[in-house]
């Protein structure tokens, strides 16, 4: 019974306007894809790491993260693919025969907290196959569609969507990684949504989603305030913020 971390580092990160991938970006010195992967090691309940890698940046990738002395435990690297979903189906190939529990945890979100780590996979331990962290929601969300083209007459103005529906908040969690899934669970998952995987506007936006469309439970725990997601400059600012915080 081992828990193997696929760690996705793949993705370009054109939002942030810089020359590097994201995962390669530094926060208080050290590239986004080290501060997860020492987080992931320092939880103490991660076996071994697989970090999915950017094309032709594998090597890169590698000489961050396995020399790091934090990161105690083993680090693959895999070539990712055109999207999250293809880039965690080449890690989760990548796992071992004794490897039971697979986390699924994105370099996006560099401060997610070893304690986090360990509330995930905690629970999937004591018998829930599908865990997300989430957080409560404090906008009043709203669905929304397009407005047909010349469905409405009205004067020139700026661009407006159709509301549909507004959900009732308390119901509503917003969901980070760490996600923890029964290995066998996460495979099948992948297996029934492959065809998705090959493009942004048909794959997953996260794990969890692949094991809802099988049918199957996911459970939520809570999830924390340092897990945000860098997306813009002003992410990276809020994440350097909650670095320089006294622990
Ligand atoms: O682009 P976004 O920030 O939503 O990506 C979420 C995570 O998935 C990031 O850690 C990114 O590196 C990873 N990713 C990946 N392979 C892709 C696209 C994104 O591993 N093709």
């Amino acid at each position: 019974m081992t828990t193997l971390a696929i760690l996705t580092a793949a993705g370009s990160g054109t939002r942030l306007g810089r020359d590097l991938p994201k995962a390669l970006v530094e926060l208080g010195g050290f590239p986004l894809v080290l501060h997860a992967a020492r987080r992931l090691a320092a939880s103490r309940v991660v076996d071994a790491i697989v970090v999915t890698a950017p094309p032709g940046l594998a090597a890169a990738m590698s000489d961050v993260v396995t020399a790091d002395a934090h990161v105690s435990c083993p680090v693959r690297v895999v070539d990712g693919g055109p999207t999250r979903q293809a880039s965690v189906a080449a890690g989760l190939a990548l796992a071992r025969p004794e490897d039971d529990v697979v986390i699924v945890h994105d370099a996006a979100r560099p401060l997610a907290s070893p304690d986090l780590v360990r509330r995930v996979l905690d629970a999937v331990r004591a018998g829930h196959p599908a865990v997300v962290p989430g957080m409560p929601v404090t906008d009043t969300i709203k669905r929304v569609s397009p407005v047909p083209v010349g469905a409405v007459r009205t004067a020139p103005g700026p661009a407006v969507e159709r509301v549909v529906e507004t959900p009732d908040r308390a119901t509503l969690r917003a969901v980070q990684t760490p996600q923890g899934f029964d290995r066998a669970l996460l495979e099948r998952a992948h297996a029934a949504g492959a065809d998705r995987a090959v493009a942004d506007n048909l794959a997953a936006t996260d794990d969890a989603g692949l094991v809802e469309a099988l049918g199957e439970p996911v459970h939520v725990v809570a999830g924390e305030e340092s897990a945000l997601k860098i997306t813009t400059e002003r992410d990276l600012a809020v994440a350097r913020m909650l670095l320089e915080e006294p622990a």
